[in-house]
């Protein structure tokens, strides 16, 4: 029995169909089974919360692994980032190796530092640390940018498009290698197929070219065929502005300073695409994804 956590999000739901495709049994620890559309008659359900730590000895009970891909990049009203992406996964990890799991696969990201600038990267890179520092064979990914069309970043932004000008938050400069969410569920189902006598494995997950946030800007607007000036906000006059917004609206601001300071760091491999061709997986480039030359 394999668990997996998080199978309602982008790399999740493209992970969850290959994986009951190839007839694995899957039990997801979800929040809503709802969100799980047709599939939730083919998977086991766990009922869980990633701040409801008891809910994952039951969503553990007869698995051997675990793919722990839930996590968010904004608050929650139950759960602060650092909770959500740091604690829950230190403690998902040793609830797993108190139920005798075999193997713990987590996605972490490229840059992942206790140092970080952002909260989330910062907490990344506890949660990989405590991974790491498991009694159990440990799988981790670092991707950059995943992307897919019609995803909420891209969906964001194609709304964005429909104003006279389209605003992108700061300079714009931060570099990424975007990774389509198929070919990155593609290589974690390879690596899931890797018989290894290693107790760690860490996998950087990178498309074939490196793209600025602006580039990535102009590719979508590109491949919507819509012609818009670029106008940088600052980054001072972006970050008061969504803090307000999130102080007023609460989890229903449209977006949130922490998802935006995402877009002003760098999330690069010095390896390019190398981990995923390893697995056998060729990455393509955003401009072919997205329909754009
Ligand atoms: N997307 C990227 O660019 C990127 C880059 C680097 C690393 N990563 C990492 O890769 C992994 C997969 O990313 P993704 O883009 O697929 O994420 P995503 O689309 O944002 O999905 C997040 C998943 O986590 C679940 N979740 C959120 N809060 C939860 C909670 N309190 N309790 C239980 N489940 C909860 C969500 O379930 P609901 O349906 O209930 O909300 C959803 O299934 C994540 O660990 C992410 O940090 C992603």
């Amino acid at each position: 029995m394999l668990l997996l956590t998080g199978a309602t999000g982008l790399v999740g739901s493209t992970l969850l169909r290959r994986l009951v495709a190839e007839g694995t049994e899957v039990r997801c620890l979800v929040r809503d089974p709802r969100r799980l559309g047709p599939l939730r008659v083919r998977v086991q359900i766990a009922l869980g919360d990633l701040t409801d730590p008891p809910s994952f000895r039951n969503a553990l009970r007869g698995v051997q692994t675990v793919v722990h891909l839930a996590a968010a990049i904004r608050d929650q009203p139950r759960g602060s980032i650092e909770e959500l992406d740091g604690i829950a996964t230190w403690r998902m990890v040793e609830a797993a190796e108190r139920r005798g799991v075999e193997r713990f696969v987590f996605f972490s990201a490229l840059g992942a530092s206790p140092h970080h600038r952002t909260r989330a990267l910062r907490a990344k890179a506890l949660a990989e640390q405590a991974v790491g520092e498991a009694d159990l064979r440990s799988t981790v990914f670092a991707p950059s940018i995943i992307y897919a069309p019609g995803d909420p970043w891209l969906t964001l932004l194609e709304r964005m498009a429909w104003l006279p000008l389209m605003p992108v938050s700061g300079g714009g400069r931060a570099a990424f290698q975007p990774i389509w969410a198929e070919d990155v569920a593609d290589c974690v189902v390879a690596a899931l197929r890797v018989d290894s006598s290693a107790a760690h494995e860490r996998y950087e997950l990178a498309g074939p070219e490196t793209l600025s946030h602006t580039d990535m800007v102009r590719l979508l607007l590109r491949s919507l065929g819509r012609r818009r000036p670029l106008v940088h906000i600052p980054t001072p006059v972006v970050s008061r502005g969504l803090r307000t917004l999130e102080r007023l609206l609460g989890p229903s601001a449209f977006a949130t300073w922490d998802e935006a300071e995402l877009m002003e760091v760098s999330m690069t491999s010095a390896r390019g695409a190398a981990d995923a061709e390893g697995l056998g997986v060729t990455p393509q480039r955003m401009a072919a994804v997205l329909g754009t030359r």
